[in-house]
């Protein structure tokens, strides 16, 4: 029962079951009380008339003969045994007692019981009843036949039920047998289609088996637009996605142990020079020189795959704070100092305090190094930059600008992709991904505009609500 398949053939199998039960004890039985009702009402329609005819001649004391070949012409007539009942005082009131004549049969015992007649006597009008002789069903109508309060006599027109009960059974028969044939089908059907609904659900968890073990190549066929199809697609989906963030994923180690392993090459080669031969004071002095400026750009690249690494995984926490842009922007200015005095570059804040961002004041601080740095590395020496705030509506930002060449085209949609590199300046092409990552973390973007002898950085931030300034 811990099967789909197994649980959709029972609840066909009990739907079918249950149609069939509601047919056979329903349906069935309010046929044969209507068919039953329909009789009734038919001899109720005769029996008015013809009790007069039985009660006048009654009256005018017709002989026992003469009263016989009357009842049955009137059974003749309307298809219905008549009987003429005498009425005698019993213990509990007035009863039907003896025979007087019958259509039928020559006797004078009292052998159905009459219920109509005695219903008759009791109410002084017409009455009906269906009573059970010897197991079957008979339908009567009484009618009383006196000229007083109380009648003497009662005609009785009663008719056999036989036919409405033969019908009856028959159908019940017939149901029976077409329940039988549907519950099999229904059975059949139902453990049919839900096989073939639970195959398709088992093809999908084998598809999650195999993705789950890191096969992302075989997508599952989609063969319907149903729910079960609908899943499938969004499946395959899924997979694609898993399939270029595993590329990505692969991508990126390689890149970064390419990175990581060129500097660690280069530092061993130093290592090994300076053990085996003895350099001179100069050459000496020219090895560490190179050797330092590899393991700065080493520790800059850990710490920019520590950050890229912590920004995949979540786990940077991000503050949100006022932070006066100008103010940040002058503080990381001054630490760019002596750079910007090697570079032969000026470096222009233009700012107000007005413009204050909701942000990390720390991250903020991060990209704008970055954006700086760049346009201090990838530009020819003096080149002027400028770094300025503006408020935007709901928004500040943050621009910094530079009058070199400017970005080719073709590396102004890529410059943002991680291990990108535009040129021959080497760098880990980090700078810019962890930038405009940090923020979108903070709610932000970072945006370029480059054509020839410009450059422009658009660090864009939520600005600090208005009650709060
Ligand atoms: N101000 C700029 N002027 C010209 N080129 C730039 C500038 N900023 C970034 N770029 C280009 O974008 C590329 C990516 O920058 P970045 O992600 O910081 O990596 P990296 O500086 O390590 O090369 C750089 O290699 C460079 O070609
Ligand atoms: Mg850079």
């Amino acid at each position: 029962m811990n099967s789909v398949r197994n649980r959709l053939a029972l609840l066909i199998f009990v739907i079918t079951a249950a149609a069939v039960g509601f047919m056979y004890l329903y349906v069935v039985p309010q046929l044969r009380s209507s068919l039953t009702a329909e009789k009734l009402r038919r001899l109720e329609q005769v029996a008015p008339g013809q009790s007069e005819r039985i009660r006048v001649a009654m009256r005018d004391g017709a002989s026992e003969a003469r009263l016989r070949s009357l009842v049955r012409e009137i059974d003749q007539r309307t298809g219905s045994r008549v009987t003429v009942l005498g009425v005698r005082a019993g213990s509990s009131g007035p009863a039907p007692a003896f025979v007087v004549a019958d259509s039928a049969l020559e006797r004078s015992a009292l052998l159905p019981t009459y219920p109509a007649a005695s219903a008759a006597i009791a109410a002084g009008s017409v009455a009906s009843a269906v009573e059970s002789v010897a197991g079957e069903r008979v339908a009567e109508t009484a009618v009383g036949l006196g000229e007083g309060e109380e009648p003497s006599w009662i005609a009785v027109f009663s008719s056999p039920l036989d036919d409405v009960d033969d019908n009856v059974a028959l159908i019940r028969r017939q149901i029976l047998i077409a329940g039988l044939i549907a519950l099999l089908a229904a059975l059949a059907a139902g453990w049919l289609v839900a096989r073939a609904h639970s195959r398709r659900l088992r093809r999908l968890e084998r598809a999650a088996v195999k993705v789950a073990g890191g096969d992302f190549e075989t997508p599952i066929p989609v063969d319907s637009g149903d729910e079960v199809g609908q899943l499938a697609i969004t499946f395959n989906e899924m997979q694609k996605r898993l399939a270029t963030l595993d590329s990505a994923r692969k991508e990126f180690i390689a890149n970064a142990s390419h990175e990581l392993r060129t500097p660690i090459f280069s530092l061993s080669g130093f290592v090994e020079l300076l053990e085996d031969d003895d350099p001179d004071p100069e050459a000496r002095a020219e090895f560490v020189r190179t050797m330092r400026e590899q393991v700065a750009r080493l520790t800059k690249l850990t710490v920019d795959l520590l950050d890229l690494s912590k920004l995949d995984a979540d786990a940077l926490q991000v503050r949100r704070e006022r932070v006066v842009l100008g103010e940040v922007a002058a503080r990381v200015v001054e630490e760019f100092g002596p750079a910007a005095e090697r570079h032969h570059s000026t470096i222009q804040v233009v700012a107000g305090d007005a413009a204050a961002a909701r942000a990390d004041p720390e991250r903020v601080a991060q990209i704008m190094r970055i954006l700086i740095d760049n346009a201090l590395t990838h530009t020819p020496e003096g080149t002027a930059i400028t770094v300025e705030t503006r408020i935007e509506g709901e928004s500040v930002g943050l621009l910094v600008v530079d009058d070199g060449p400017g970005i080719e085209p073709r590396s102004r949609g890529r410059v943002f992709e991680r291990f990108y590199t535009g040129d021959e300046v080497s760098g880990s092409g980090l700078g810019l991904a962890i930038a405009r990552e940090l923020a979108l973390r903070m709610g932000g973007s970072l945006e370029l505009r480059s054509h020839r002898g410009r450059t422009q950085f658009e660090l864009r931030l939520p600005a600090v609500a208005r009650a709060a300034v």
